[in-house]
């Protein structure tokens, strides 16, 4: 596996609040990789730090095995923050020139025409970037950052403040441009739902922590192991029910009228389940590991801080 991007527990303080307390992952190559967590979590400190705007307090991070400020690395790197840092004034085409030759590009006039059409602005290349939509701005931002052609794209909250159908686009986009020409990119985002289903890997920050960190469909696997619901034919009887709770390893978590939850202990198959229940004369319409969403762990995890 080749990385892309490598932090090792970087810490960084804002006044005197830790804003990051020790955030460790990495980005391998050809990942679309969802940074996700609530607002005030660390995206924009963590993208900030990684992009050299901003100096971590300690630890160690690594753009293509490089140090930001190490040779050419920069130039591998294009990103989108918030603000979008477009000149209102600009036509789109001018705000992608106006990139070019801050990059030293010759010849960028082919170039900004295939992007401005991959990114669906072609029949508005020379309006004003002031009368464009945030969906379009955020299209043309996207456009921007691959103006130098870079390996790696940093996107800031890519779909934030658009409205859904812009998002749609936004998102399509983003996939296009990252399978199309082979990029890895870093998103980060507050919106689990698209997280869930553009990203492959994830990482999860709340509170200048990492929560949760790896595949999304393996992450979701492992807590879809840890729920199985039974329907049954008729409502289980007390004395069943109160005999099924006496039994850890089946792990009866909750029984609604016609349906028994369980979050079973490790080893214990669904067949465990069943073939006690049908030991026990009651009769089952149906049986299902729950796949969790993103959602659930999300809010679990979330959860699980307020606790502490
Ligand atoms: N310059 C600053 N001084 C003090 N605190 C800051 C500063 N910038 C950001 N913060 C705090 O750092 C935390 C993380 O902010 P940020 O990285 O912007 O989060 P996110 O992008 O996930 O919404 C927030 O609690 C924010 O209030
Ligand atoms: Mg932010």
């Amino acid at each position: 596996m080749d990385t892309a991007i490598s932090l090792e527990n970087v810490k960084k303080t804002l006044g005197n609040r830790e804003v990051l307390k020790r955030i460790t992952f990495t980005v391998a190559t050809g990942d679309i990789f969802g940074y996700l967590g609530p607002n005030g979590a660390g995206k924009t400190t963590t993208i900030r730090i990684l992009l050299g705007l901003l100096k971590a307090n300690s630890g160690s991070l690594a753009i293509m095995g490089q140090d930001i400020d190490q040779g050419e690395t920069r130039r591998k790197i294009g990103f989108a923050l918030d603000p979008d840092g477009l000149y209102d004034n600009m036509s789109a085409e001018e705000n992608l020139a106006f990139y070019a030759r801050i990059y030293r590009l010759s010849n960028a006039g082919q170039k900004i025409a295939e992007l401005l059409k991959a990114v669906g602005l072609s029949d508005r290349t020379k309006d004003r970037v002031g009368t464009y939509s945030k969906g379009m701005r955020q299209r043309l931002a996207l456009a921007r950052a691959m103006v130098h052609d870079p390996e790696v794209l940093v996107l800031d909250e890519p779909t934030a403040g658009v409205d859904p159908s812009g998002q749609i686009e936004v998102r399509q986009i983003m996939l296009e441009l990252a399978h199309k020409e082979n990029k890895t990119v870093f998103l980060s985002s507050h919106n689990l739902d698209e997280v869930q289903r553009i990203c492959n890997r994830i990482a999860l920050i709340d509170r200048g922590e990492i929560k949760l960190y790896g595949e999304t469909d393996s992450l979701r696997r492992g807590m879809s192991s840890g729920t199985v619901v039974i329907e049954t034919a008729t409502e289980a009887p007390k004395m069943i029910l109160d005999e099924l709770k006496s039994i850890p390893k089946l792990g009866l978590r909750e029984n609604q009228e016609r349906r028994l939850i369980f979050s079973p202990q490790e080893g214990t198959e669904v067949s465990d389940i069943i073939s006690w229940l049908t030991e026990h004369q009651v009769k089952i319409e149906g049986a299902a590991r729950k796949e969790a969403t993103l959602e659930e762990m999300y809010s679990t995890i979330l959860k699980e801080v307020e606790q502490i």
